[in-house]
């Protein structure tokens, strides 16, 4: 029988990635105010997204994740969340309307900004300061000063997510993602290119369609679908102390929930079975992550499962598969097959980020051929296991950053300095991440066309 679980639990297992604050004291006010501010979402709409994310572990509906791989206090503006949101939606009526698939929408947004690190300290010359750790905790600037977690920025990451995740509801329910919209998605700098031309006929073609249902009596403001967007938010439950204070009974259901985003997830650095962030997830019921690295094997990620989903509860647990391009057929397989012989029912996605990371001309890259590779090879591995290839989780912004290399529009190794603004891993520009959506669309149309025609018409 599993121990009992209180929010506060975690506290007392081992924990991994936790900032040390010189000052626990300000660190405890701190956290009591966040305890008294309001939630930031609702217990409903994390269930709402539950069952959304129930259909793709049942291989009727494909999972969109992606957003910067840390938000920062510097960029936080309208015009970035916008053209992230166009970004995204983009890419998201590529999927659907290319694939024929539901997507859901799940922005790595409004809450995403406490990085995990591969090590504590980071050495410039001959000075060693702590590592960045996110927004969240200190600041980037290599100076000492700023390297010292502070607990007041825990207030100003709240006020940020509330802020970005007013501006979210307001795109996606106030008219903005009107499917009537769709060719004012395009972002300024892609129309006129290859991927943008092929957008503006994919654009045409739901215009159309559009215009013969408007015909027959079906518009937007009859019919909610056309004119607004489930969009839902997520982030790497690392900060413990922040998730717990803004941990929630929901009084309908009497249940605890994480009311900092809809979807949190375990790093592949703090999934430790016996430690503070499992611990913590555990006892909430928001929609869970899981990354699965390399070093999984299929006997822990099973333990896992049974800890995090002893239900067995379709769209409870997404797994997210980050091997690297080069691992994934080796790595994948056998985690697949753990599953499916125990019958357990998750999502699996594919993050074809965080395994393909190298470092060229002292920068941090991803190049897309690899990124893509590994999105390829899951989709092999999946259609070779008969299991669904549920979803992408990627880090990309609505911006024409060079900070992966590759893609049609070439960033070469030279461009990476042109504009890499980056406060981690790189992303993917908007025109990587619309190629990245229409490759992706192929290779779930060629999946759902191998389904029985009976499976097929679930689509
Ligand atoms: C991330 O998603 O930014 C991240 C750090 O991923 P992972 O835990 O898979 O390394
Ligand atoms: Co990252």
């Amino acid at each position: 029988m599993a121990k009992e679980w209180t929010p506060q639990s975690w506290r007392a297992k081992p924990i991994e990635q936790a900032p040390v604050y010189p000052d626990l004291g300000a660190l405890a006010e701190t956290e009591r105010r966040l305890a008294s501010f309001p939630p930031l979402v609702f217990a409903g709409e994390a269930r709402k997204l539950t069952r959304a994310l129930g259909d793709v572990a049942e291989g009727r509906a494909f999972l969109l994740q992606g957003g910067d791989c840390a938000e920062s206090f510097a960029e936080h503006g309208a015009d970035n969340i916008r053209d992230f949101f166009r970004a995204f939606l983009q890419m998201a009526v590529v999927l659907t309307f290319a694939a024929a698939s539901p997507v859901v929408k799940v922005g790595r947004i409004a809450g995403q900004f406490a990085k995990p690190r591969s090590s504590g300290s980071e050495t410039k010359g001959d000075v060693t300061l702590p590592a960045y750790r996110g927004d969240i905790v200190n600041g980037i600037e290599f100076d000492e000063a700023s390297r010292v977690p502070a607990p007041e920025r825990q207030l100003e990451a709240y006020r940020q997510s509330a802020a970005t995740l007013n501006l979210l509801r307001a795109f996606a329910q106030g008219g903005y993602a009107n499917l009537d919209n769709v060719h004012q998605w395009m972002l300024g700098f892609i129309s006129g290119s290859p991927q943008g031309e092929r957008y503006g006929h994919l654009a045409d073609r739901i215009s159309e369609t559009m215009n013969f249902m408007r015909a027959i009596g079906i518009t937007a403001e009859t019919h909610p679908a056309l004119r607004e967007t489930d969009f839902f938010t997520s982030h790497e439950a690392l900060l413990l102390g922040y998730e717990e204070a803004l941990t929630r009974v929901d009084s309908t259901s009497g249940d605890w929930y994480a009311t900092s985003g809809h979807m949190i997830w375990i790093g592949d650095r703090t999934r430790q079975e016996n430690n503070a962030h499992v611990e913590f997830c555990r006892g909430i019921r928001n929609p869970l992550g899981l990354k699965c690295g390399p070093s999984l094997e299929p006997d822990g990620l099973l333990r896992l499962i049974d800890v995090l989903n002893p239900q067995n509860k379709p769209g409870r647990l997404t797994l997210i598969a980050r091997f690297g391009h080069e691992k994934v057929q080796a790595h994948l397989p056998k985690l697949i097959r753990a599953v499916e012989r125990e019958g357990r029912k998750v999502v699996w996605s594919c993050d074809p980020m965080h395994g393909n990371t190298i470092s060229v001309n002292g920068y941090k890259t991803r190049p897309f051929d690899r990124i893509l590779a590994e999105v390829e090879r899951f989709f092999e591995v999946h259609r070779a296991e008969g299991t669904h290839a549920g979803g992408i989780h990627i880090e990309m912004t609505g911006k024409d950053v060079t900070e992966c290399t590759g893609g049609s529009r070439m960033v070469s190794a030279e461009d990476l300095s042109d504009r890499y603004h980056t406060h981690c891993d790189p992303r993917l520009n908007a025109y990587q991440a619309l190629e990245l959506a229409f490759l992706t669309a192929e290779l779930l149309k060629k999946d759902i066309a191998a389904l029985e025609p009976k499976q097929a018409a679930n689509f």
